[in-house]
Formats: C-alpha cells, structure tokens, sequence
C-alpha cells in the first residue's frame, strides 16, 4: 500500500464496496461448518464459476482444502441473525449447525435448508491470496427454497464490517 494513503481512508473506501451477506458450508468426512461470508462473487460465464476469499486460519479454509467443495447460502433479508453466530466454529446437532436446520448437497457439503438460494460448488482452482484463499468453484446445483426472486441480505443490512485493513488478528 501506498505509504501516501492512511489505513482509515483506505478502509473507509474498501467498506464502500458492496457485498453480499451469506453463509458458506462446508464438510470433510465428520466434520461440518457453516461460516459468515461477505467476498463472494461470480468470475465466469463458461464454466460458471464462483469465487469466495476464505481465511487460511477458517476452519470453512481447511475443510474445503480436504473436501474440494463448498455451498454458499444467500440468505433472507429480513434476518440477519445467523451472521452473528455463524462468525466462529459452527456446533452440529444431528443435522442441524447452530440449530439452523441442514441437509447434504450433492458433494457432501451441508446446504442450509433455510436459505432462500444456495450455490453449490467444487473447487476449480485456489489462488494463494496472503491471509485468504480465492476459492474459485465450479457450480454444480443451485435452487431456491420458495420464491425464486428473493430479496437477499447484505453487508449493509448491518452494522457489521469485514475487511479493510489487517488489523491485530484479522
Ligand atoms: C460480517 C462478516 C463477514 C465476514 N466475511 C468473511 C469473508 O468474506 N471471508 C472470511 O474468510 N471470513 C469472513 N468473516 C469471518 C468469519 O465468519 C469468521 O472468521 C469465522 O469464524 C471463520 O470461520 P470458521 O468457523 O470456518 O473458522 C466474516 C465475518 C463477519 C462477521
């Protein structure tokens, strides 16, 4: 970074870039997550592929790496209490993750069944990205759970801010 530009403004401008508000799933063998994801976005037409920068030190990091697959699970407007909980491990109860209710994709990954969209991916490709992993996955399911043009909740939807700067632990 420029040493001409303060962090606070240069957070300030990276806070600006909207983002969606999701929850990212993800399996290997006997373990099971469900995580808060805000740097999600599509990168490709042909194949339809989906990127998501997850945190080396995220458990979601390490099961996707053993898995090769992972869900993105847009979520209602209206509630945006998950995200809350869904910044730590996730605990799993019968087949539920922080008692929100899950069932296996087609890759073993957990889907939300709450969610009112969901991707679900194999892993393409993953770019080393310094403190995250780019994910980039090929999308192999995709559904709604109701209505098929659901509003989705995002970042701003909050109080809540992801990004920026790193700080003491990011
Ligand atoms: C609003 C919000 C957005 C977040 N977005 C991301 C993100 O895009 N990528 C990421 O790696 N962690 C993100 N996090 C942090 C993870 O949810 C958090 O570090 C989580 O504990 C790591 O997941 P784990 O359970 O797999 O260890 C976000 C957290 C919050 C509260």
């Amino acid at each position: 970074m420029s040493p001409e530009v303060s962090a606070e403004t240069l957070n300030k401008v990276l806070w600006k870039i909207p983002n969606v508000l999701c929850l990212v799933g993800s399996r290997s063998g006997d373990e099971w997550n469900g995580m808060t994801q805000s740097w999600v976005t599509q990168v490709a037409m042909e194949p339809v592929l989906v990127a998501a920068a997850i945190d080396v030190k995220a458990v979601t990091n390490r099961l996707i790496r053993e898995s090769g697959a992972f869900t993105i699970n847009l979520w209602d407007r209206e509630d945006t209490r998950p995200f809350v909980k869904f910044s730590k491990p996730a605990v799993k109860d019968g087949m539920s993750l922080n008692g929100r209710p899950i069932r296996e994709g087609r890759t073993g990954a957990p889907i939300f069944t709450e969610a009112v969209a969901y991707l679900e991916c194999t892993v393409w490709q993953r770019v080393e990205c310094g403190t995250h992993d780019l994910f980039i996955g090929e999308v192999v399911d995709a559904g709604f759970t109701g209505d098929d043009d659901p509003i989705v909740a995002r970042m701003e939807d909050t109080r809540m801010k992801y990004g920026g700067v790193k700080r003491g632990g990011h």
